[in-house]
């Protein structure tokens, strides 16, 4: 070996642990009721067709954005794992909605936080985000490359929501919220995760996007000056998309885990749909309990559903120690994956 070889490090197995959550939620809730105020729908149907009873709307003058809500969820999650500011190697944004193109969402987040000069950067997985982010910062901390790890998941997606009859399909499913989990190297080299899948089709983006001007629609007989820098969605194609990928990603995360679907304690899903999380509950036979859903209070958080459910779901001494815990999202990109975790 020459003296300029760098030596190998010691390939000791590390685990990795959810040392603690948070989260948080604007103030102003949305309900249905409120809805039927804005535009021409119904409690009936929108409860019928998502689940969904209320959500959260941010409040921009109030001092509310993607970073103040990030910085509350990861400040109550260091203080739950009882991690100071100042150990945080490392925090990854999940968002699409940070307030400005720079400086990045997780850029403020840390600032505001307290995490001094830990490295901050943002990643757009849009509803998938989380898992994306998860996958990531998990390996920083098994290579070795980094000890405590935070990952926020933060939108403030009602900025570009249509609150009026014209924006409707979009407009009852969409609330924000922030998520935030604290990664810690650990001794235990059984937890962390034990598989991963992430996908995406970007052939498929047409279906789930915000057009930023005339020329950015997919399909330019359907500009509208009312639908710029507004969620274009077509609802069915998105339902057919998820209903389709979301078992298939369960399955392969399993397979790859060599695992089957009673062995999971839980599936924590992105909250978009109940539609779409029931029909995967009868695929696999799952409880409530195994799937659990919040979305009647939240709606689709975005990159923060998932964190925001865990959370909870942590609360409530629903995650025992030891625990098989499948994280699971899908989005516009399109994107859809899986984290499959020992806890
Ligand atoms: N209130 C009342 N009526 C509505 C409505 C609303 N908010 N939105 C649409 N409608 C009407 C439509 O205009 C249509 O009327 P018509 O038959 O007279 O033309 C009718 O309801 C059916 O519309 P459709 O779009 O076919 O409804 P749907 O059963 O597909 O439900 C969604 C719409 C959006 C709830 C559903 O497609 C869905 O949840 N898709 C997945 C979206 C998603 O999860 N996105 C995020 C992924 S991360």
């Amino acid at each position: 070996m020459s003296a300029r070889t760098p030596k190998p490090r010691p390939q000791q197995p590390v685990g990795v642990r959810i040392a603690g959550t948070g989260a948080a939620i604007p103030s102003r809730v949305l309900s249905n009721a409120d809805l039927e105020r804005l535009m021409d729908t119904s409690d009936e149907w929108i409860v019928q067709r998502t689940g969904i009873r209320e959500r959260r709307i941010y409040d921009r003058e109030g001092g509310e954005t993607s970073e103040t809500l990030g910085t509350k969820a990861l400040l109550q999650a260091l203080e739950n794992a009882k991690v100071k500011p100042s150990e945080v190697d490392l925090i990854i944004a999940a968002t699409m909605t940070a307030d400005m193109p720079t400086p990045s969402a997780a850029c403020l987040i840390a600032h505001h936080a307290g995490c001094g000069e830990a490295g901050a950067f943002d990643l757009n997985g849009a509803c998938c985000g989380f898992i994306f982010t998860l996958n990531m910062a998990h390996e920083f901390i098994r290579g070795g490359q980094a000890k405590t790890v935070a990952v926020v998941g933060t939108d403030t997606i009602t900025r570009f929501v249509d609150f009026t009859t014209f924006g409707r399909n979009a407009a009852i499913l969409f609330g924000d919220a922030a998520g935030a989990f604290v990664l810690r190297a650990d001794p235990d080299p059984a937890v962390g995760m034990q598989a991963q899948s992430m996908h995406a089709d970007g052939g498929r983006g047409c279906h789930l996007y915000i057009p930023k001007r005339r020329e950015s629609f997919y399909n330019p007989a359907e500009y509208d000056e009312r639908a710029v820098d507004r969620i274009h969605m077509n609802g069915q194609a998105v339902f057919k998309f998820a209903v389709t990928k979301f078992p298939q990603v369960i399955e392969e995360t399993l397979a790859r885990a060599e695992l089957k679907a009673s062995d999971v304690d839980l599936y924590v899903c992105h909250q978009a749909n109940v539609r779409i999380l029931e029909s995967a509950r009868e695929r696999f036979g799952l409880s409530h309990e195994q799937l659990p859903v919040n979305m009647e209070r939240y709606g689709n958080t975005v990159a923060a559903s998932v964190p925001l459910l865990f959370n909870e779901l942590r609360a409530e001494g629903r995650v025992r120690d030891g625990s098989l815990v499948m994280f699971l999202g899908f989005g516009a990109g399109l994107t859809w994956g899986g984290s499959l975790w020992r806890v």
